[in-house]
Protein backbone atom coordinates (compact mmCIF):
# COMPACT_ATOMS: atom_id res chain seq x y z
CA UNK A 1 0.00 0.00 0.00
CA UNK A 2 1.29 3.39 -0.84
CA UNK A 3 0.62 6.38 1.06
CA UNK A 4 0.58 9.74 -0.49
CA UNK A 5 3.21 12.43 0.98
CA UNK A 6 3.45 15.41 -0.36
CA UNK A 7 7.41 16.70 -0.59
CA UNK A 8 9.01 18.97 1.68
CA UNK A 9 10.59 21.88 0.23
CA UNK A 10 14.51 22.71 0.42
CA UNK A 11 14.36 26.30 1.59
CA UNK A 12 16.33 29.22 0.68
CA UNK A 13 17.53 32.35 2.43
CA UNK A 14 14.82 34.26 0.96
CA UNK A 15 12.20 32.02 1.71
CA UNK A 16 13.03 31.68 5.47
CA UNK A 17 12.53 35.52 5.44
CA UNK A 18 9.57 35.42 3.78
CA UNK A 19 8.44 32.50 5.91
CA UNK A 20 9.48 33.87 9.26
CA UNK A 21 7.85 37.56 8.27
CA UNK A 22 4.67 35.84 7.29
CA UNK A 23 4.95 33.69 10.87
CA UNK A 24 5.11 37.31 12.44
CA UNK A 25 2.18 38.93 10.76
CA UNK A 26 -0.03 36.27 11.79
CA UNK A 27 1.00 37.06 15.69
CA UNK A 28 -0.85 40.02 17.32
CA UNK A 29 2.82 40.78 19.73
CA UNK A 30 4.58 43.61 18.71
CA UNK A 31 7.79 42.94 19.54
CA UNK A 32 9.95 46.41 19.18
CA UNK A 33 13.40 45.43 19.24
CA UNK A 34 15.77 42.86 20.29
CA UNK A 35 19.19 42.92 21.10
CA UNK A 36 21.57 39.88 20.05
CA UNK A 37 25.03 39.67 21.32
CA UNK A 38 25.23 36.50 18.60
CA UNK A 39 24.04 39.01 16.13
CA UNK A 40 25.96 41.95 17.56
CA UNK A 41 23.24 44.45 17.60
CA UNK A 42 19.69 45.65 17.81
CA UNK A 43 17.03 44.50 15.06
CA UNK A 44 13.71 45.95 15.26
CA UNK A 45 12.56 44.08 12.29
CA UNK A 46 10.67 40.95 14.17
CA UNK A 47 11.44 38.62 12.08
CA UNK A 48 14.64 38.92 12.52
CA UNK A 49 14.35 38.42 16.62
CA UNK A 50 15.66 34.71 16.46
CA UNK A 51 18.15 32.47 18.22
CA UNK A 52 19.85 29.08 17.12
CA UNK A 53 17.90 26.15 17.52
CA UNK A 54 21.11 24.56 19.26
CA UNK A 55 21.32 27.63 21.86
CA UNK A 56 21.19 25.11 25.02
CA UNK A 57 18.45 27.71 26.67
CA UNK A 58 16.55 26.12 23.56
CA UNK A 59 16.85 22.50 23.90
CA UNK A 60 17.74 22.20 27.82
CA UNK A 61 16.47 25.30 29.21
CA UNK A 62 20.02 26.52 30.27
CA UNK A 63 19.41 29.77 30.36
CA UNK A 64 18.09 32.48 32.81
CA UNK A 65 15.50 35.90 32.35
CA UNK A 66 14.27 38.62 33.73
CA UNK A 67 11.94 41.08 33.13
CA UNK A 68 11.81 45.20 34.09
CA UNK A 69 9.05 47.50 33.62
CA UNK A 70 9.35 50.81 31.12
CA UNK A 71 6.82 53.76 32.66
CA UNK A 72 6.31 56.88 30.82
CA UNK A 73 9.92 56.59 29.19
CA UNK A 74 11.91 55.46 32.22
CA UNK A 75 13.13 52.18 33.29
CA UNK A 76 11.80 51.07 36.91
CA UNK A 77 14.40 49.55 39.43
CA UNK A 78 16.40 47.82 36.90
CA UNK A 79 19.24 47.50 39.46
CA UNK A 80 16.85 45.17 41.30
CA UNK A 81 16.17 42.64 38.25
CA UNK A 82 19.77 42.69 37.45
CA UNK A 83 21.46 41.92 40.61
CA UNK A 84 18.61 39.22 40.67
CA UNK A 85 19.78 38.16 37.05
CA UNK A 86 23.48 37.80 37.82
CA UNK A 87 22.15 35.79 41.24
CA UNK A 88 20.31 33.53 38.70
CA UNK A 89 23.13 33.41 36.44
CA UNK A 90 25.77 32.27 39.16
CA UNK A 91 22.78 29.04 40.13
CA UNK A 92 22.72 28.18 36.79
CA UNK A 93 27.09 28.19 36.55
CA UNK A 94 26.24 30.48 33.71
CA UNK A 95 28.90 32.50 32.90
CA UNK A 96 28.37 36.53 32.11
CA UNK A 97 28.63 37.19 28.67
CA UNK A 98 29.86 40.61 29.44
CA UNK A 99 30.30 43.09 32.77
CA UNK A 100 26.87 44.30 34.49
CA UNK A 101 27.76 47.78 33.57
CA UNK A 102 27.87 46.85 29.87
CA UNK A 103 24.46 44.38 30.00
CA UNK A 104 22.71 47.42 31.98
CA UNK A 105 24.24 49.88 28.89
CA UNK A 106 23.01 47.13 26.28
CA UNK A 107 19.44 47.44 28.06
CA UNK A 108 18.87 50.91 28.21
CA UNK A 109 20.24 51.00 24.52
CA UNK A 110 18.06 48.31 23.38
CA UNK A 111 15.10 50.36 24.65
CA UNK A 112 16.03 53.80 23.09
CA UNK A 113 15.91 51.99 19.67
CA UNK A 114 12.77 50.87 20.15
CA UNK A 115 11.06 54.34 20.97
CA UNK A 116 8.41 52.90 23.21
CA UNK A 117 8.11 54.83 25.90
CA UNK A 118 5.63 52.01 28.22
CA UNK A 119 5.85 48.39 28.40
CA UNK A 120 8.49 45.86 30.10
CA UNK A 121 12.06 44.93 28.79
CA UNK A 122 12.60 41.18 29.24
CA UNK A 123 16.32 39.71 28.71
CA UNK A 124 17.89 35.92 29.01
CA UNK A 125 21.26 35.09 28.92
CA UNK A 126 21.68 31.26 27.60
CA UNK A 127 24.56 28.93 27.69
CA UNK A 128 24.94 29.26 23.78
CA UNK A 129 24.98 26.97 21.04
CA UNK A 130 27.19 24.42 19.11
CA UNK A 131 26.17 20.99 20.21
CA UNK A 132 22.70 19.21 21.62
CA UNK A 133 24.86 17.40 24.60
CA UNK A 134 23.57 18.66 28.11
CA UNK A 135 26.52 20.48 29.41
CA UNK A 136 27.83 23.98 27.27
CA UNK A 137 29.49 22.66 23.89
CA UNK A 138 33.20 23.06 23.31
CA UNK A 139 33.64 26.64 23.34
CA UNK A 140 30.31 27.64 23.69
CA UNK A 141 30.06 31.56 24.00
CA UNK A 142 27.01 32.35 26.32
CA UNK A 143 24.35 34.66 24.67
CA UNK A 144 22.50 37.56 26.19
CA UNK A 145 19.41 38.82 24.30
CA UNK A 146 17.02 41.73 25.36
CA UNK A 147 13.43 42.23 24.25
CA UNK A 148 11.18 45.20 24.42
CA UNK A 149 7.38 44.48 23.89
CA UNK A 150 4.38 45.80 25.01
CA UNK A 151 4.13 43.61 28.58
CA UNK A 152 2.37 41.45 30.05
CA UNK A 153 -1.87 43.07 30.82
CA UNK A 154 -4.46 41.47 32.53
CA UNK A 155 -8.10 42.25 32.93
CA UNK A 156 -9.66 45.62 34.38
CA UNK A 157 -12.06 43.05 36.83
CA UNK A 158 -8.82 41.85 38.37
CA UNK A 159 -8.49 45.21 39.98
CA UNK A 160 -11.69 46.48 40.73
CA UNK A 161 -13.40 42.98 41.32
CA UNK A 162 -10.45 41.19 42.50
CA UNK A 163 -9.44 37.63 41.26
CA UNK A 164 -9.83 33.95 42.03
CA UNK A 165 -7.23 31.42 42.89
CA UNK A 166 -6.48 27.88 43.46
CA UNK A 167 -4.15 25.66 44.86
CA UNK A 168 -2.53 23.96 41.97
CA UNK A 169 -2.02 19.92 41.77
CA UNK A 170 1.70 20.33 40.58
CA UNK A 171 4.63 20.51 43.03
CA UNK A 172 6.43 23.62 43.82
CA UNK A 173 9.74 23.13 42.71
CA UNK A 174 12.51 22.74 44.59
CA UNK A 175 13.94 25.64 46.25
CA UNK A 176 17.02 26.20 44.24
CA UNK A 177 15.36 25.84 40.99
CA UNK A 178 12.39 28.35 42.67
CA UNK A 179 14.68 30.82 43.57
CA UNK A 180 16.45 30.78 40.22
CA UNK A 181 14.42 32.66 37.48
CA UNK A 182 15.55 30.07 34.59
CA UNK A 183 13.53 29.27 31.14
CA UNK A 184 12.54 26.21 33.16
CA UNK A 185 9.02 27.31 33.84
CA UNK A 186 6.87 24.31 32.94
CA UNK A 187 5.34 23.97 36.32
CA UNK A 188 4.63 27.85 36.38
CA UNK A 189 3.09 27.21 33.01
CA UNK A 190 0.99 23.65 33.97
CA UNK A 191 -0.31 25.56 36.81
CA UNK A 192 -1.45 28.66 34.93
CA UNK A 193 -3.34 26.53 32.28
CA UNK A 194 -4.60 24.24 35.20
CA UNK A 195 -6.27 27.20 36.68
CA UNK A 196 -7.54 28.64 34.02
CA UNK A 197 -9.15 25.37 32.67
CA UNK A 198 -10.80 25.38 36.24
CA UNK A 199 -12.13 28.72 35.50
CA UNK A 200 -10.11 30.92 37.90
CA UNK A 201 -7.47 33.13 36.76
CA UNK A 202 -4.47 31.66 38.48
CA UNK A 203 -2.93 28.76 40.77
CA UNK A 204 -0.85 28.81 44.19
CA UNK A 205 2.19 26.79 44.76
CA UNK A 206 2.26 25.04 48.52
CA UNK A 207 5.61 23.92 49.64
CA UNK A 208 5.46 20.43 51.28
CA UNK A 209 5.80 21.84 54.78
CA UNK A 210 2.16 23.18 53.99
CA UNK A 211 3.57 26.46 53.63
CA UNK A 212 2.40 28.84 50.60
CA UNK A 213 4.48 29.05 48.11
CA UNK A 214 4.05 31.87 44.93
CA UNK A 215 1.80 32.26 41.96
CA UNK A 216 2.80 31.30 38.59
CA UNK A 217 4.78 34.38 37.72
CA UNK A 218 3.70 36.45 40.54
CA UNK A 219 4.34 36.58 44.31
CA UNK A 220 1.38 36.43 46.83
CA UNK A 221 1.02 38.15 50.28
CA UNK A 222 -1.83 38.75 53.23
CA UNK A 223 -3.04 40.76 55.25
CA UNK A 224 -3.78 39.42 58.66
CA UNK A 225 -7.30 39.47 60.65
CA UNK A 226 -5.15 41.72 63.01
CA UNK A 227 -4.23 44.01 60.19
CA UNK A 228 -0.21 42.41 59.81
CA UNK A 229 1.37 41.87 56.03
CA UNK A 230 2.74 38.85 55.43
CA UNK A 231 4.88 37.67 53.11
CA UNK A 232 6.15 34.28 52.51
CA UNK A 233 10.19 33.66 53.05
CA UNK A 234 12.07 34.35 49.83
CA UNK A 235 14.05 30.59 50.73
CA UNK A 236 12.14 28.52 48.55
CA UNK A 237 10.29 31.28 46.10
CA UNK A 238 11.45 33.65 43.58
CA UNK A 239 12.68 37.21 45.49
CA UNK A 240 10.42 39.06 43.24
CA UNK A 241 11.53 42.77 42.88
CA UNK A 242 7.67 44.00 43.37
CA UNK A 243 7.18 42.05 46.61
CA UNK A 244 10.44 43.41 47.91
CA UNK A 245 9.63 47.30 47.24
CA UNK A 246 6.05 46.85 48.22
CA UNK A 247 7.57 45.53 51.94
CA UNK A 248 9.29 48.94 52.32
CA UNK A 249 6.66 51.24 50.64
CA UNK A 250 4.19 49.43 52.93
CA UNK A 251 5.49 51.28 55.81
CA UNK A 252 4.01 53.73 54.88
CA UNK A 253 0.76 52.28 55.41
CA UNK A 254 1.81 51.11 59.21
CA UNK A 255 2.56 54.89 59.79
CA UNK A 256 -1.26 55.79 58.61
CA UNK A 257 -2.13 52.87 60.68
CA UNK A 258 -3.89 50.86 58.24
CA UNK A 259 -1.29 48.09 58.83
CA UNK A 260 -0.44 46.80 62.40
CA UNK A 261 2.79 45.59 60.57
CA UNK A 262 4.81 44.13 58.09
CA UNK A 263 6.54 40.42 58.36
CA UNK A 264 8.55 37.93 55.81
CA UNK A 265 7.53 34.31 57.29
CA UNK A 266 6.86 31.23 56.37
CA UNK A 267 2.65 31.17 56.33
CA UNK A 268 1.00 27.84 57.08
CA UNK A 269 -2.11 27.25 54.24
CA UNK A 270 -5.01 27.24 57.06
CA UNK A 271 -3.69 30.94 58.28
CA UNK A 272 -3.51 32.69 55.03
CA UNK A 273 -6.97 31.14 54.58
CA UNK A 274 -8.10 33.75 57.59
CA UNK A 275 -6.68 36.16 55.67
CA UNK A 276 -8.71 39.34 55.66
CA UNK A 277 -6.76 40.40 52.11
CA UNK A 278 -5.10 38.19 49.88
CA UNK A 279 -3.07 40.28 47.25
CA UNK A 280 -0.77 38.99 43.94
CA UNK A 281 2.35 41.19 43.63
CA UNK A 282 4.65 41.51 40.22
CA UNK A 283 6.35 43.33 37.74
CA UNK A 284 3.50 43.14 35.17
CA UNK A 285 0.34 42.57 37.72
CA UNK A 286 2.23 45.24 40.06
CA UNK A 287 -0.51 44.55 43.44
CA UNK A 288 -4.24 42.99 42.43
CA UNK A 289 -6.87 41.71 45.02
CA UNK A 290 -7.64 37.99 45.41
CA UNK A 291 -10.72 37.47 46.68
CA UNK A 292 -11.42 34.10 46.53
CA UNK A 293 -9.49 31.03 46.82
CA UNK A 294 -10.46 27.48 46.14
CA UNK A 295 -14.25 28.99 45.93
CA UNK A 296 -13.94 30.50 49.51
CA UNK A 297 -13.75 34.21 50.01
CA UNK A 298 -11.08 35.59 51.38
CA UNK A 299 -12.57 38.35 53.69
CA UNK A 300 -15.49 39.38 52.99
CA UNK A 301 -14.97 38.73 49.06
CA UNK A 302 -13.72 42.19 48.12
CA UNK A 303 -10.89 43.90 47.19
CA UNK A 304 -9.42 45.41 50.69
CA UNK A 305 -7.65 48.59 51.17
CA UNK A 306 -4.58 47.58 51.94
CA UNK A 307 -4.35 46.08 48.33
CA UNK A 308 -5.61 49.53 46.74
CA UNK A 309 -3.43 51.66 48.90
CA UNK A 310 -0.18 49.08 47.83
CA UNK A 311 -1.30 49.75 44.07
CA UNK A 312 -1.07 53.55 44.76
CA UNK A 313 2.38 53.39 46.17
CA UNK A 314 3.86 51.30 43.85
CA UNK A 315 2.41 53.15 40.84
CA UNK A 316 3.65 56.30 42.44
CA UNK A 317 7.02 54.95 42.58
CA UNK A 318 6.78 53.84 39.09
CA UNK A 319 6.44 57.20 38.41
CA UNK A 320 8.22 59.52 40.34
CA UNK A 321 10.16 57.38 42.53
CA UNK A 322 14.23 57.25 42.93
CA UNK A 323 14.31 53.79 40.98
CA UNK A 324 13.94 54.87 37.39
CA UNK A 325 16.23 55.26 34.73
CA UNK A 326 15.70 57.99 31.85
CA UNK A 327 16.47 56.64 28.41
CA UNK A 328 18.26 58.37 25.84
CA UNK A 329 15.54 58.39 23.02
CA UNK A 330 16.97 60.19 19.83
CA UNK A 331 13.31 61.95 19.38
C1 LIG B 1 7.79 32.56 39.72
C2 LIG B 1 7.71 34.03 39.93
N1 LIG B 1 7.43 34.51 41.16
C3 LIG B 1 7.34 35.83 41.38
C4 LIG B 1 7.56 36.76 40.37
C5 LIG B 1 7.46 38.23 40.66
O1 LIG B 1 8.70 38.88 40.48
P1 LIG B 1 8.78 40.41 40.06
O2 LIG B 1 8.05 41.18 41.10
O3 LIG B 1 10.22 40.71 40.06
O4 LIG B 1 8.13 40.54 38.73
C6 LIG B 1 7.86 36.30 39.09
C7 LIG B 1 8.10 37.25 37.99
O5 LIG B 1 9.20 37.49 37.63
C8 LIG B 1 7.95 34.91 38.86
O6 LIG B 1 8.23 34.45 37.63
Amino acid sequence: MSATTSPISLLDTDQILAALRALRGRQPVKYAAFYSSQLGGIVTDPALMVIPFDDHMVHRGHGIFDTAGLVAGRIYDLDAHLDRFIRSAGHSKLTLPCPRERMREIIVQTVAASGQRDGAIRYWMSSGPGSLELSPAAGAEPGFFVMVFPGLSYPERWYTDGLKVMTTTYPIKPSLYAITKSTNYLPNVLMQMEAKAAGVDNGVFIDANGHVGESSNMNVAFVTADGVLRHPKFDHILAGCTSLRALELAQALVTQGLLAGVEVCDIPVNDARAAREMLLLGSSVKVAPIVEWDRQPIGDGKPGPVARALLRLLEEDMRTGDRLIPVPYSA
